[in-house]
């Protein structure tokens, strides 16, 4: 690897990679969860996982985001075309707006609905938002949209990894892969 080229650092690498398998398996889990037909133990293990893993997402996103104030990312290379450079930039921001609406939404369904979240609440946290039928529907309709949105970008997101690692080879994908830099030796 060139350690001389401009690269993410391990900490925003690692964050990348956490999140990345977090929200991917909150993405499944939601869409498979609200499917007809599943066992009842399985859905409800499915709901555990996807909200409280849902309210980590959203601590870690605080997280990547202060850091990612503090330490900004690497130019992209100036060979890009600029349309592609362009799309980059408004798919990440549309990304980092999304990872925090759609924990914030779920959060407000589920609260403001009147349900449990079970590690906030064996911590003693109490509900953010009041008790409204009205809300909790706003809520459901802001994260299903919001659920389509972002599976859609992940999957353009992704497939732009691939063929800036497998077609255009030009250092974009181990910018962020592998998930820690090694010290050259
Ligand atoms: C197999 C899956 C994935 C691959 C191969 C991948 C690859 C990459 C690569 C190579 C970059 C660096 C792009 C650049 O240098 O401009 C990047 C950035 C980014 N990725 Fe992923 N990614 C994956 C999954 C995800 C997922 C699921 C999310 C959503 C949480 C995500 C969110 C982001 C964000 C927000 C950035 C911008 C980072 C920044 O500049 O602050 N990625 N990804
Ligand atoms: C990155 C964070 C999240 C992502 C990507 C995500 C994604 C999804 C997806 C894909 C669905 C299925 C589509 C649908 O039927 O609406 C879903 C449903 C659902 N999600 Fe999330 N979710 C996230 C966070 C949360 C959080 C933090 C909670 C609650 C604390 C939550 C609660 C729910 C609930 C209750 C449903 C079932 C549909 C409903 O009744 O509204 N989600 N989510």
């Amino acid at each position: 690897m060139d350690h001389t080229a401009p690269h993410y650092t391990t900490f925003a690498r690692l964050l990348h990679w956490i999140m990345a398998v977090l929200v991917l398996a909150m993405i499944a889990a939601g869409f498979l969860m609200v499917q007809d037909g599943l066992g009842r133990s399985l859905q409800n293990a499915l709901f555990i996982f996807h909200k409280n893993v849902g309210v980590l997402v959203l601590l870690l996103m605080v997280l990547r985001i202060a850091y990612r104030l503090i330490q900004p990312p690497p130019p992209l290379p100036a060979d890009l075309p600029s349309w592609q450079a362009r799309a980059a930039g408004a798919s990440h921001l549309a990304l980092y707006i999304l990872l925090v609406v759609m924990p914030v939404a779920g959060y407000v369904r589920v609260k403001s609905g009147g349900f449990p979240i079970e590690a906030l609440d064996a911590l003693g946290v109490p509900s953010l938002v009041p008790r409204s039928e009205g809300l909790a529907d706003l809520a459901k309709a802001v994260h299903h949209c919001g659920a389509f949105v972002i599976a859609g970008i992940v999957l353009v997101h992704v497939s732009a990894a691939f063929y800036h690692g497998m077609l255009r080879r030009d250092g974009v994908f181990s910018r962020m892969w592998p998930p820690v830099i090694r010290s050259a030796k």
